[in-house]
């Protein structure tokens, strides 16, 4: 087809994990469907699904199960980003470099663009002066698809990690300032680590941070698939950046098979009257932290004498399952794995852990939220949800059966989270994310 041959080839990368790697695996099957070819590197959880979207699959070998493991209590986004994200890069950037090199030789008159997941590691160093990969006179165009809220430095917002409400009285710019000046030490220590990393493999010029504008500084187009409704006002946002606003839903597998107590779930939402219906609350920990004392067991506690509640619980990895010692109530049914996306459209009410692409598909499903977690970017996602009218937030990694029973009598109480729920679906929707996306890789398509 030569309209296929024209298109650029993409090299897609991302970070060993289910919020880093999911969102460009959908977009990935959408230009697939448009005609592209795609590299795509990734951990070998990923494999299967990858090719299954007719991707070549090439595997990121990095393992980081140990290194979270060894996190001392308390550690924050700081240290997982010098400990496992900098531990990362060599690898990453290796296995870029040998997809790179591979692509010109399999493609060798084709224009290549990188896809790059903001925390993926491999990309940095060549940005920073390492030696390109063989075949290449200059770094192919990069699109940076960022995975969390924005990061960037910012002096009219809050600073990253705290989850501090966006309020900017003149009281809390300057208290915001002062925080961020403490914070400059650790910065500084983050990054350099990251530049004796880069160094090592090759890079001539040093990171100036802060962080997280280096990091959302890498591409031609830096990506994030959110509107502005659901973040902070950007003072000086970035020109490269754009926000496309959520990827679509997804139907479930055609092989999907629901698991054994399903009928429970539809012969509900069959009830005719509203009065005989149980409202159906969802709720999980995501798929790393998978503590579940802190808000799946508390939760389940919380709501067990409500008849008219059936709480849905997925602990986010198959064959998981809860400590013998705990009875789950009769209310409650828990699951080992779920896709969200099954259970989501029955869900009148999503408590999560305020995992950002959890968030953003309890956005995309209409379903407002009671948001707890304040680990990584946790607070900050929960904050954002809170500010934009479609979340309570509970501040506490590990919050209270009670606080936690408030919080979803709010939201099923005051019909506002709903319908700013669905008004922000309305317009996530309308955005288009994965045509606007493609129009990003068309707009970097060097003519002849
Ligand atoms: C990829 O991530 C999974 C899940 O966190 C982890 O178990 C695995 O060790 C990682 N790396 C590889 C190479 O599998
Ligand atoms: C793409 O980004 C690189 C690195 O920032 C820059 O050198 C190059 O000029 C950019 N190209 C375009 C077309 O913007």
């Amino acid at each position: 087809m030569a309209i296929k041959s024209n298109k650029p080839i993409l090299v897609v990368t991302a970070f060993n994990a289910s919020g880093h790697t999911a969102g460009l695996m959908q977009i990935s099957e959408y230009l697939i469907k448009r005609g592209f070819q795609i590299y795509f590197v990734a951990g070998p959880t990923f494999k299967a699904s990858i090719e299954a979207l007719g991707a070549v699959y090439i595997e990121n070998p990095f393992v980081w199960d140990d290194i979270y493991a060894s996190a001392p209590a308390g550690a924050d986004a700081t240290w997982d980003i010098k400990h496992i994200f900098g531990a990362s890069v060599p690898t990453a950037h290796r296995v870029l470099k040998e997809t790179l090199e591979r692509v010109r030789r399999e493609h060798p008159t084709r224009q290549v663009i990188i896809v790059h997941e903001a925390l993926s590691g491999g990309l940095g160093p060549f940005v920073y002066g390492a030696p390109l990969p063989k075949g290449y006179d200059s770094l192919p165009k990069v699109i940076n698809f960022h995975t969390t809220i924005y990061a960037a430095a910012d002096e009219n917002l809050p600073p990253f990690g705290l989850g501090l409400p966006y309020d900017p009285t003149p009281e809390n710019l300057a208290l915001w300032q002062g925080i961020s000046q403490q914070m400059v030490p650790v910065m500084t220590d983050v990054l350099g680590h990251y530049n004796d990393i880069y160094a090592s493999l090759g890079a001539t010029r040093p990171l100036v941070g802060p962080f997280f504008d280096i990091i959302l500084g890498f591409g031609n187009a830096t990506v994030m698939a959110t509107t502005p409704s659901l973040e902070y006002p950007i003072s000086h946002p970035d020109p490269t950046l754009r926000l496309i606003g959520g990827l679509p839903l997804k139907p479930l597998p055609a092989d999907y098979a629901h698991p054994a107590w399903w009928p429970t779930i539809t012969a509900n939402a069959a009830l005719p009257s509203s009065s005989e219906k149980k409202k159906l609350v969802f709720v999980t920990q995501g798929t790393i932290h998978r503590d579940y004392t802190e808000i799946i067991m508390p939760t389940l506690t919380a709501l067990s004498e409500r008849s008219d509640l059936l709480v849905v619980a997925t602990l986010g990895a198959r064959g998981a399952t809860l400590p013998d010692t705990f009875p789950v109530p009769s209310n409650a049914i828990v699951a080992d794995y779920l896709p969200y996306d099954a259970i989501l459209p029955h869900a009148e009410v999503f408590v999560s852990n305020a995992g950002y692409g959890g968030f953003m598909q309890g956005v995309m499903n209409g379903v407002p939220m009671v948001l707890a977690g304040t680990m990584a970017d946790k607070a900050e996602v929960a904050a954002r949800a809170e500010w934009a009218g479609v979340a309570v937030n509970l501040r506490a990694q590990r919050p209270e059966g009670v606080a936690i029973m408030a919080g979803v009598d709010k939201v099923l109480g005051d019909g506002g989270y709903k319908k700013r729920a669905v008004e922000l679906r309305a317009e996530n929707e309308g955005m288009e994310a994965l045509v606007r996306f493609e129009r990003i890789v068309e707009e970097l398509v060097e003519r002849e």
